[in-house]
């Protein structure tokens, strides 16, 4: 067998799925993303949600500005459904160039859904638009009511509301987003080529034993929730195995210390300063190094039909020490691998 590679080129990759935030939060924590990433899908739940295409110009001027000079880094916006999206601001926002895709929250599913879809029956009419236009359509993948336990809301979502959803419009791009279990991959790989998933980096690396066990750990949740072992096991082989229909996004969600280390945390990992390392120790020690650039650079701008990337980015087997905690706007963040060394670090941009 021939020696691993030290030194890994890829094709700048792109992040498909993340949160920014607003205000001083979000001016900390773009350039940790601009300085890997070329382009990023930004998700659409501040507060208040943007839900408009003029919201989302707006809100893409001040990522804009967060960019450090000299820095190439595009947004990509996305419009925050509710019951009264209206399809012809969302067709409009999306012909303009102004929104790449429109995210669909259950409402109550996450942080800042309550506004979201109460029933996605009442946005029938902005998604058939969508599938005539050709926009896509980010999807948090879980049911929201009570009576169904959170490590099974994914599941049941893909049963109850997904499934029915893409044989109703057999032509709307789907990302499913967030993957986290065996079934979701599985409708994934199941579906048509207009039915593709992201995969974050924790949901590669943990399972929910790294939040509940030994101790409770707020900085290992988010939503949907780490699910067990075999579950994991199968979003490794879904991201690692060249399929055109698996990419990167990291839903990278900064929330502040003091809000994760509380009685009631909020869901989100931040993950975005080491988003590339992270993944790439997935791939190296899945045997898959060859299928890194796919995942991270290709897949997904295939899917978006966006153009591929000019330029590259070099990772070095070489140490990455990751802080116990991140400068975060008014107050600090903890990121994911905090305190730990990751193996790979990215060295040119
Ligand atoms: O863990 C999560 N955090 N999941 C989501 O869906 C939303 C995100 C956030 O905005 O914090
Ligand atoms: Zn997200």
């Amino acid at each position: 067998m021939a020696p691993a590679p030290d030194t890994l080129t890829i094709r700048r990759p792109d992040d498909l799925h993340l949160h920014f935030r607003d205000g001083a939060t979000m001016r900390a924590v773009v350039p940790w993303t601009a300085r890997q990433f070329a382009r990023a899908i930004v998700m659409p739940n501040l507060s208040p949600p943007v839900t408009t295409s003029a919201i989302a110009a707006g809100y893409r001027e001040r990522i804009g500005a967060a960019v450090p000079e000299g820095v190439p880094f595009e947004p990509l916006m996305t419009a925050y459904l509710t019951d009264d999206t209206d399809p012809d601001d969302i067709a409009a926002g999306f012909a303009g160039g102004v929104l790449t895709a429109a995210k669909l929250y259950p409402a109550g599913a996450t942080t800042n859904s309550a506004s979201g879809v109460t029933d996605i029956a009442r946005i029938m009419p902005v998604l058939e638009r969508m599938a005539a236009i050709g926009m896509p359509l980010c999807v948090h993948g879980e049911v929201t009511g009570a009576e169904v336990d959170i490590f099974d809301r994914e599941a049941v979502f893909i049963d109850r509301e997904l499934a029915p959803l893409v044989a109703r419009l057999p032509v709307l791009k789907v990302i499913f987003e967030h993957v986290t279990t065996a079934e979701a991959v599985q409708f994934v790989q199941g579906a048509g080529t207009n039915v593709a998933a992201t995969i974050t980096p924790q949901h590669l690396h943990i399972n929910r034993n790294a939040m509940l066990a030994g101790g409770i750990r707020p900085h290992m949740y988010c939503l949907p929730v780490a699910k067990r072992e075999t579950h994991r096991l199968a979003l490794r082989a879904a991201a690692t195995s060249g399929s055109p229909k698996f990419f990167l996004g990291t839903d990278s969600a900064p929330h502040h210390r003091h809000a994760k280390e509380a009685a009631c945390g909020c869901a989100g990992i931040f993950n975005a300063p080491f988003a590339l390392e992270s993944y790439l120790q997935v791939f190296e020690e899945e045997g898959a190094l060859d299928r890194f650039e796919g995942f991270a650079s290709e897949h997904g701008a295939r899917f978006y039909g966006l153009p591929l990337n000019e330029g590259v980015v070099t990772l070095e087997r070489l140490p990455a020490a990751v802080p116990a905690e991140i400068e975060g706007g008014e107050a600090s963040i903890v990121p994911f691998h905090a305190g730990d060394t990751l193996n790979w670090r990215l060295v040119s941009a």
